[in-house]
């Protein structure tokens, strides 16, 4: 038998699906990104988590996690031991491959205690330091990775395993192209089939987005690592010319 589909049942219709749709109308309209509009930039496959009113609510949030004291004691005794290893492992293979040399001078950007610029200190890379939030003197500096307190081409080599946690993943890489030299090294470790911990400020979903933003740099290479729940090592060389080397003191 053919329903007779009359005005009356379109328009109920109609209604329904305008009511079914309003809660994503009203979240279009009011979700958190619309409040950050200086934080629009988006490219696929990778997402600014919502939910920052201000720069200083971000920087709150990730002190919290820097100076939370159970995590600070846990980071210097239990992880001390199992990581360095680990980092000296990874930097160690970075050397074999000619990316580190024990004369290079390398930052570790968002270090917290330092395990890494100690991993790179035993491997023989000294003139190492690492840069977070909270100083850890004399492994770590104070600094903000949005806006490093280094001078341009200062460095030859820097790692970082937090890129998840920055708000302007653009401003991220614009300072590490910055501080480093041309020819310098950069090295990430992100997450790619996992999402981060709360105190992310982005998923990053491929690493196209990363070749995108080292738009300065060339890609050296992108490979599976285990690093403490960061899945993927991409590695870039900035462009450029490297300065002349010092004339012989003779
Ligand atoms: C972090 O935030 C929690 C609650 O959100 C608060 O209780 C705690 O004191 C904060 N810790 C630090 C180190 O600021
Ligand atoms: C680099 O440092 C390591 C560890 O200190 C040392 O074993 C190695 O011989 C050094 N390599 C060079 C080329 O100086
Ligand atoms: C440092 O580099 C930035 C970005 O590449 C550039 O805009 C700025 O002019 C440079 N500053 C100096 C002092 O050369």
């Amino acid at each position: 038998m053919k329903t007779k589909l009359t005005k009356p049942f379109i328009l109920r219709c109609f209604l329904v699906s305008l009511f079914l749709s309003l809660p994503f109308v009203l979240y279009l309209f009011f979700s958190p990104q619309q409040q950050q509009p200086h934080n629009s930039v988006t490219i696929k496959d990778l997402r600014i988590r919502p939910g920052y009113n201000s720069y200083e609510s971000y920087i709150q949030r990730q002190l919290n996690k820097t100076l939370n004291p159970r995590l600070r004691k846990i980071w210097t005794t239990r992880d001390w031991d199992r990581k360095i290893p680990v980092f000296a492992r990874f930097f160690q293979d970075l050397k074999d491959n000619k990316l580190i040399q024990n004369t290079s001078k390398a930052l570790c950007i968002g270090a917290r205690v330092g395990q890494e610029v100690e991993a790179l200190r035993r491997i023989g890379v000294h003139d190492s330091v690492g840069m977070d939030l909270v100083p850890y003197p004399p492994l770590v500096v104070k600094g903000d990775f949005h806006n490093q307190p280094f001078q341009n081409n200062t460095f030859d080599f820097e790692f970082s395993n937090v890129f998840d946690h920055a708000l302007y993943p653009a401003r991220f890489v614009a300072e590490i192209e910055r501080t480093l030299k041309p020819q310098g090294v950069s090295v990430l470790h992100v997450a790619l089939s996992r999402r981060a911990d709360k105190y992310s400020a982005n998923d990053l979903y491929s690493v196209q987005p990363l070749i995108h933003l080292f738009g300065n740099s060339d890609l050296i290479h992108v490979r599976s690592v285990d690093g403490f729940g960061l899945d993927t090592e991409v590695a870039f060389r900035k462009k450029g010319q490297p300065p002349p080397p010092p004339p012989h003191p003779f």
